[in-house]
């Protein structure tokens, strides 16, 4: 199977999963999940679930199930979205392609919406039909990926504390593994986890994750200053009008591309004790640094 279709076998799973998850539009009240499913379902990458479930199969031939698991990454990455667009944050219109949830649901709305699938996602893990401590080591990497020590939010605070702030490469660096790096890193930590990996395993995941994790936000930033508003689907050029601490602000832009390739080039190391079942791992990390959108 060629790499593009293993990806949309995968998205088709992780949709399928996704709506079997969050409830119908039509259950009440309506407003919420509308919004909800508005947002998940506009058309992400998925590059969250796709690495825990492609770090599953380096581990396991086919970890059962394991779909369910991934799904909940994608909530509280949409969630990050939403908060990340609102006006008291990075005030964007656009997000994938469409206009952003509060501008068409309203902030209340759209604040309560990410609340509500950041709310899902540990509901989804709790409710896995695993054993307790597996799904209690996976609510627990979840939960520290995106908390304030190093995790999602402590990220968010310092990317929008940072604004209009000295670059030095030390915060960037901070800001960059915190604000994105830590849920890309539980992704395939979660997919290992899930899949039963050992300690060996487990770790060459997550020095993998690590890589990967930062490459992707150097990338993200990169394609902020080169790409169009129409190809992102999300508005392009808003790190430099906003002066945000990014890769391009700090070194530039082709130091940035050859940054984001060594971390690739690392992340390939990192998988020398998985062998060949980490292929997928291995072309993955190619496709997000060598990523147009
Ligand atoms: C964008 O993430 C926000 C960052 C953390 C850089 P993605 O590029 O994964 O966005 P979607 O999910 O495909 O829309
Ligand atoms: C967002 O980073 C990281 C999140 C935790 C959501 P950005 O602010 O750079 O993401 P985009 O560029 O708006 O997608
Ligand atoms: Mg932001
Ligand atoms: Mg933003
Ligand atoms: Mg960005």
């Amino acid at each position: 199977m060629s790499l593009d279709q293993y990806i949309a076998q995968l998205q088709q799973r992780i949709d399928d999963a996704l709506d079997r998850s969050v409830p119908p539009a039509s259950a009440f009240p309506p407003s919420i999940h509308s919004a909800m499913r508005y947002s998940l379902f506009a058309g992400g990458k998925r590059i969250r679930p796709i690495l825990c479930i492609a770090a599953g199969h380096s581990v396991d031939n086919a970890p059962q199930g394991i779909e369910a698991a991934a799904c909940t990454l994608e909530l509280i990455h949409t969630y990050s979205l939403i908060h990340d667009d609102l006006p008291a944050l990075d005030n964007d219109d656009l997000r994938r392609g469409r206009p952003t949830c509060h501008k068409v649901f309203g902030e209340a709305m759209a604040i309560l919406a990410g609340d509500a699938l950041l709310t899902l996602a540990f509901q989804a893990l709790a409710q896995l039909p695993l054993g307790a401590e597996r799904r209690v080591s996976l609510i627990q990497e979840l939960s520290v990926a995106s908390g304030t020590v190093g995790g999602m939010i402590g990220g968010q605070v310092a990317d929008i504390e940072g604004e209009g702030q000295h670059p030095s490469p030390e915060l960037l660096d901070s800001i960059h593994r915190a604000k994105t790096g830590a849920l890309l890193r539980a992704s395939v930590r979660m997919g290992g986890i899930f899949a039963g990996a050992d300690a060996e395993e487990l770790s060459a995941l997550s020095l993998y994750g690590e890589h990967v994790g930062l490459a992707f936000q150097i990338v993200d930033d990169v394609l902020d200053v080169e790409q169009s508003s129409e190809t992102l689907g999300k508005t392009a050029g808003k790190d430099a009008h906003q002066k945000k601490i990014t890769f391009p602000a700090v070194y530039g832009l082709e130091r940035s591309r050859q940054m984001a390739d060594e971390e690739r080039l690392s992340a390939h190391r990192a998988l020398a004790p998985l062998g060949d079942r980490a292929d997928r791992l291995r072309e993955l990390a190619d496709l997000i640094v060598h990523r147009k959108a």
